[in-house]
């Protein structure tokens, strides 16, 4: 099976936005560039409808949806349970900020927190300003100046996350100026490790410059507020640290009396197999940044959990706006809780983890083309590089994405050089291994074949290319 991408339907639609969405002239320069080389474009598609374990396109064409709303559908498309409670809160409260549901959930996030050590929660919109208003917090409460974060990472779009953001040397451009209070330190994991060393030393070699580098050359250490950390590495290449480099970033931030704030916007609710990724690591942040799956993808809630004494009593952190913790969003996110229990959504995922780590195990040594596979439960990526070279190539990456949204599954590949899966925590089973069928034929089709996409330069917001 091959559809023919975009469909009708899609392709007069994403005609229609091309004058009027961002990136529209770079997109259509790219295009014409890329097909004067003989390349396609990338496969795009615009949603029709959304139930389950799939999405279908305004054609009507099905697709095993892997990409997951950008990973914020734990129970699949359009769960009904939470649609429906969602709809109670609109009925009954429109939108209004004193609503009640605010505080059983609020006391039910402090339940399942890590270490139940984090009992307090302030509400925001979205994963950037919930960790904006984390740095924020922190720096209020410290009364410390500083914030270190590391390279590849992401933590959203807004002014303060992308400065504290390092995906690429790109991203802080023209706002350099404005990243004054952020020192960025060498994520261990990345395709950059220094020649001679293997990964157990440049893990130690990141954590030197953690507990040594910085205090004693770029600013005392009682200047610093806290160190921001992904504990999973999503957007960034889906590298999963090691137990070694989390526990090390915790003790140092012991050390120097430093907060750890783990962004957990993605990683978090289960997305790893566990409520929380730090729990892989037997680690406790001081302040933990939640988003995304808190959705139970049907309506946004988001915010920032911590210790007692940093969010009970910390009047100059300002923080929640308008739309923070909706009725919707509040009870989104107490019915998502509430199905995560009934379900043993938590045991599901673990194990729907472990059959694709297995189906995936071989394909490092069966195709040249694969780098590795990276996974933690349903945090799933898998890196490519062109046949002849050790070093990650997007331009395979996104053919093989391309091969896998013609046959049928929409996966992510936007800035970097993997192809991102992140299906739902309660997949079926047999949907999830006809996905990997299938990204295996794309994968043989694109070593067989060569790169098909080419020419695109990191696509600014994925999907449907602008
Ligand atoms: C780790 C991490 N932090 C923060 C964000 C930003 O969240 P949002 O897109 O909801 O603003 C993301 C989004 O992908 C993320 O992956």
């Amino acid at each position: 099976m091959s559809y023919p991408l975009p469909g009708d339907k899609s392709r007069a639609l994403l005609a229609r936005g091309l004058p009027h969405l961002r990136n529209g002239l770079w997109y259509r320069g790219a295009s014409e560039k890329s097909a004067g080389k003989g390349f396609q474009a990338p496969a795009q598609m615009i949603v029709g409808r959304a139930a389950g374990d799939y999405v279908w396109d305004l054609d009507g064409n099905r697709f095993i949806d892997l990409q997951n709303g950008w990973a914020t559908n734990p129970l699949g498309n359009c769960h009904p349970e939470i649609i429906e409670a969602v709809h109670q809160a609109h009925k009954q409260y429109g939108f209004q900020w004193e609503h009640p549901l605010r505080i059983p959930l609020v006391e039910q996030l402090a339940a399942v927190m890590p270490g139940q050590a984090l009992p307090r929660f302030s509400f925001e919109v979205s994963g950037t300003e919930a960790a904006e208003s984390a740095i924020h917090l922190a720096l209020c409460y410290t009364q410390r100046r500083y914030i270190i974060s590391f390279s590849s990472s992401f933590h959203g779009e807004g002014l303060g996350t992308k400065m504290v953001s390092a995906y690429n040397s790109d991203n802080n451009l023209y706002m350099e100026a404005w990243a004054g209070g952020v020192l960025k330190a060498p994520y261990p994991y990345s395709e950059n490790i220094p020649a001679g060393m293997n990964q157990e030393q440049y893990v130690e070699y990141c954590l030197w410059y953690l507990e040594t580098h910085i205090p004693d050359f770029v600013v005392p250490p009682e200047n610093v507020a806290a160190i921001i950390v992904e504990p999973g590495l999503a957007e960034g290449g889906n590298w999963i640290p090691s137990p070694a480099f989390l526990q090390g970033i915790r003790r140092i931030c012991d050390k120097y009396d430093w907060l750890m704030i783990a962004d957990e916007v993605l990683t978090g609710l289960g997305r790893t197999g566990k409520m929380w990724a730090v729990e892989h690591y037997d680690v406790v942040p001081d302040i933990l940044v939640a988003g995304k799956n808190l959705s139970g993808g049907i309506e946004a809630c988001a915010g920032v959990a911590a210790r007692d004494e940093i969010l009970g009593d910390n009047p100059r952190a300002t923080a929640g706006s308008t739309f923070a913790g909706t009725p919707g969003g509040c009870a989104a996110a107490l019915k998502t809780l509430e199905i995560y229990q009934r379900d043993n959504i938590l045991q599901q995922a673990a194990k729907l983890g472990e059959l694709a780590v297995e189906r995936m195990a071989g394909w490092p040594a069966r195709y040249a083309i694969v780098g590795e596979v990276r996974t933690l439960g349903l945090l799933m990526g898998v890196s490519f590089r062109a046949p002849e070279s050790v070093a990650e190539d997007f331009h395979v990456a996104r053919s093989v994405r391309d091969a896998m949204l013609r046959r049928g599954v929409w996966a992510i590949c936007d800035n970097e050089a993997q192809v991102r899966m992140y299906p739902a925590l309660n997949m079926d089973k047999a949907v999830l291994l006809e996905a990997l069928d299938l990204m295996e034929e794309s994968i043989d089709e694109v070593q067989r074949k060569g790169i098909t996409v080419g020419d695109y330069p990191p696509m600014p917001s994925g999907n449907v290319g602008f």
